[in-house]
């Protein structure tokens, strides 16, 4: 019959452009085309209403037959255009893992992180433990405990930003101290505690509102100004060597009685002065002192039994003599100039 004829050659055509296809895009335009109303194959179904009693049926089932074998011939090309679509984006994606970067932009530890590190070190080489302190602190804690009642005049030097009345961030990490007697409940101390600080201060080439400190405290029986000085003297030669002369100098602290102003000497004149040192041949590198009878006996230790001795180092201070930075902001900006000269190899 003409009409079956029709159908075959119509359905090979199909399948032709199906297979084909080379792209989703040209396989959804023949699709496109195939399952439109008015597309040529939907057109012979027109032919039905003309035929009767076989003829129709045969008609009929030839017409299912040839759109199942289509309806399938489409769903197996989608598929394999899928994944081959799919092997193609992921050849084109690859990445060579082992090319070198282009542009590699490396920096460098900072030189805040190498000096604490370095801090930290030479002081568990001697024994101590690292403690560490809360940022937020009690007015009792950063002032009370550190034997400055409120209206003592050292506040005013320490001013900070207070989170409530009785609240702020700490302007040293000395209040860690009392934390610490506090835990040991009596017993010796020998700990540093490296950390932040805050103070309301004008920034400029040698302040930040926001700097770090290590405390360090040591307490027991027969704790001497001769033990502090040793301690000192021998931190001190090993982060800025061998050769250097350590000063100390008579000052004042409410936590410590004695308190001294450790200086060393100058590393860009060695003492004869000259315009770094401000002519003097020295320059003031930590405070410490003997801890204050009073702070001992708030922390539960008596002071007719135990002494101590305490002391506090600028992290950046440190670092800037260290390594000749002449601006404190240098070290929080970030460039990678800058650090790049810090990369530890
Ligand atoms: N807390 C002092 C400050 O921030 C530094 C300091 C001085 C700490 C003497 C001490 C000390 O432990 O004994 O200026």
């Amino acid at each position: 019959m003409e009409l079956l004829d029709k159908i075959t050659e119509l359905k090979t055509k199909i399948l032709e452009e199906i297979n084909n296809a080379k792209s989703s895009q040209e396989l959804k335009n023949v699709t496109d085309t195939f399952l439109s109303k008015k597309s040529a194959f939907n057109g012979l179904m027109s032919n039905i209403k003309d035929l009767v009693g076989d003829a129709k049926i045969a008609f009929g089932q030839a017409m299912n037959k040839a759109r199942n074998e289509l309806n399938e011939a489409l769903k197996a090309k989608q598929e394999s255009l899928r994944e081959e679509e799919i092997a193609k984006k992921l050849a084109s994606e690859s990445i060579d893992i082992t090319l070198p970067a282009s542009n590699e932009q490396m920096g460098g530890i900072n030189p805040f992180h190498l000096i604490t590190d370095e801090i930290i070190d030479i002081f568990v080489s001697m024994g101590y433990e690292v403690k560490e302190g809360p940022d937020v602190e009690t007015d009792y804690f950063n002032f009370e405990r550190m034997n400055i009642p409120s209206n003592h005049p050292a506040r005013e030097m320490q001013d900070s930003f207070y989170i409530t009345n009785t609240t702020l961030l700490r302007t040293h990490t000395s209040p860690a101290q009392a934390h610490v007697m506090d835990e040991k409940k009596g017993q010796p101390v020998k700990i540093i505690c490296p950390g932040k600080c805050y103070r309301r201060d004008d920034d400029d080439v040698t302040h930040s509102h926001q700097f770090g400190q290590v405390e360090g405290l040591v307490v027991d029986k027969n704790i001497s100004l001769a033990n502090l000085k040793a301690t000192l003297e021998l931190f001190l030669r090993r982060m800025f060597g061998e050769k250097r002369e350590v000063r100390f100098r008579g000052s004042y602290f409410p936590f410590t009685e004695p308190s001294v102003e450790v200086d060393i000497s100058c590393m860009n004149c060695h003492g004869k002065g000259c315009p770094t040192c401000k002519g003097t041949g020295y320059i003031e590198i930590l405070g410490a002192g003997m801890v204050h009878p009073h702070v001992l006996e708030m922390s539960g230790y008596d002071p007719k039994e135990y002494s101590g001795f305490a002391f506090g180092v600028g992290i950046e201070r440190v670092a800037m003599l260290r390594y000749g930075i002449d601006d404190i902001r240098r070290i929080y900006q970030g460039d990678t100039r800058f650090l790049k000269q810090f990369n530890r190899k």
